[in-house]
């Protein structure tokens, strides 16, 4: 079974294709949107994805006469960066990849973002195809983000190039580490909070077989998450801002992240117990009914921590907040949920109650 999404950017489209077992159907799907044979495609993967998966897509392709050179990166996020691309634009030099060529990248969010930089600067742009391996890169399947880390800040360089293509093999998510099963669930609950309350409610009723990452449960899961994002990309267009509700549990979580030291929290928990904090600052705020008690639920359910359990104080974490790009003379912006299934942007928030919040959070008291 094979899911499709069509995603619309300004005057083009691209197919985002979900199922099991896609990599096996490459050939055909690159025929469907007009790639031949002659166009020299590079592979980029990482060194934990590429020996699970590389051989078989490169032998796939090139046994449909493809041809197709593979680079491969240090798997982790600190292969996002310029050096690292100034190599890879070398070897795809090397390779005789010259404007007629695109590049496959193969692996996580990590990949996705510094293959698709690759293929956005590289001689002024080339296409590129996406071939996610983790569940969390459904995320970076729309809105043609890409780029890589300055040692100033995370994504600092980059631009907006849109693949021609997402193939999403959810087969390959059968060897991600579970801790990184979960953290991509944050965010594709995330994607259900902000938007749509009948997609909490599918994924409060399919937890298990969606941890147990039964095919059709899990396409149908990225399916949902990825037209929520695609919905809200595209009424940024027009209404300019909007698409800073994709931030819900960001705020507190890259606080969280920062502060917890970068890897002892993976992205996705920290989102996790933000999304439960700012829950709770809304309802401390008396902007909502009672929603963090469910959100808390769900996240759990998927093995996720919805509490602040380590030790870190109030005072670092609005340090980091107030550092945050939203952060305007003191005053904080939040995006908080005024429901289960919808978020609204709060500008000024005080900082008493973002405390009594973070006191929940900690288990304390409602203060
Ligand atoms: N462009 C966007 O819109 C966007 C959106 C969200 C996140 N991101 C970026 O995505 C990155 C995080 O992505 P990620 O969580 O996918 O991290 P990742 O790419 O680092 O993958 C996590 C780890 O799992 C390994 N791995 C990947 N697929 C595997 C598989 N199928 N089996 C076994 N191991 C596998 C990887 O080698 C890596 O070690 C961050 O850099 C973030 O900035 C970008
Ligand atoms: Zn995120």
């Amino acid at each position: 079974m094979m899911k499709t999404l069509h995603v619309q950017i300004g005057e083009g489209s691209y197919p985002i294709h979900i199922g099991a077992g896609l990599h096996g159907r490459l050939p055909e799907l690159l025929r469907e949107i007009g790639w031949r044979r002659e166009r020299r495609l590079m592979l980029v993967t990482d060194d934990q994805v590429g020996p699970l998966y590389g051989e078989d897509v490169k032998r796939v392709l090139t046994d449909h006469g493809f041809q197709a050179g593979c680079l491969t990166v240090p798997a982790g996020e600190s292969s996002k960066k310029l050096s690292l691309l100034e190599e890879m634009v070398g070897d795809c030099i090397e390779a005789g990849l010259d404007r007629s060529g695109a590049i496959l990248a193969l692996g996580g969010g990590v990949v996705g973002d510094l293959a698709g930089f690759l293929a956005a600067s590289y001689m002024r742009g080339i296409p590129f195809i996406q071939l996610p391996t983790t569940l969390l890169a459904h995320d970076s399947s729309v809105g043609g983000k890409v780029g890589v880390n300055h040692p100033l800040g995370k994504n600092m360089i980059g631009a907006f190039h849109q693949p021609s293509m997402v193939v999403f093999d959810v087969e390959t998510l059968n060897t991600l580490p579970e801790r990184e099963v979960a953290s991509g669930y944050a965010e594709v609950v995330k994607h259900a909070l902000i938007r749509d309350e009948a997609f909490v409610r599918w994924l409060e009723e399919r937890v298990d077989s969606l941890r147990r990452l039964e095919p059709d449960s899990v396409s149908e899961a990225i399916w949902k998450g990825c037209a929520v994002k695609k919905e809200v990309v595209s009424r940024d267009e027009k209404e300019s801002g909007w698409r800073a509700i994709l931030n819900y549990g960001h705020t507190i979580g890259h606080a969280l992240e920062a502060a917890a030291g970068y890897g002892v929290l993976t992205h996705g928990e920290a989102v996790a117990i933000g999304m439960v904090g700012e829950a709770m600052l809304a309802e401390e705020m008396g902007l909502c009914p009672p929603v963090s008690e469910r959100t808390a639920h769900l996240l759990s359910a998927f093995g996720l921590p919805t509490r602040l359990t380590m030790e870190i104080t109030d005072e670092e974490l609005l340090e980091r907040m107030r550092r945050d790009k939203k952060a305007k003379h003191g005053r904080l912006t939040f995006v908080l949920p005024r429901d289960i299934g919808c978020v609204d942007i709060i500008h000024g928030v005080e900082e008493p109650v973002i405390r009594q919040a973070l006191n929940r959070l900690r288990g304390g008291g409602k203060g």
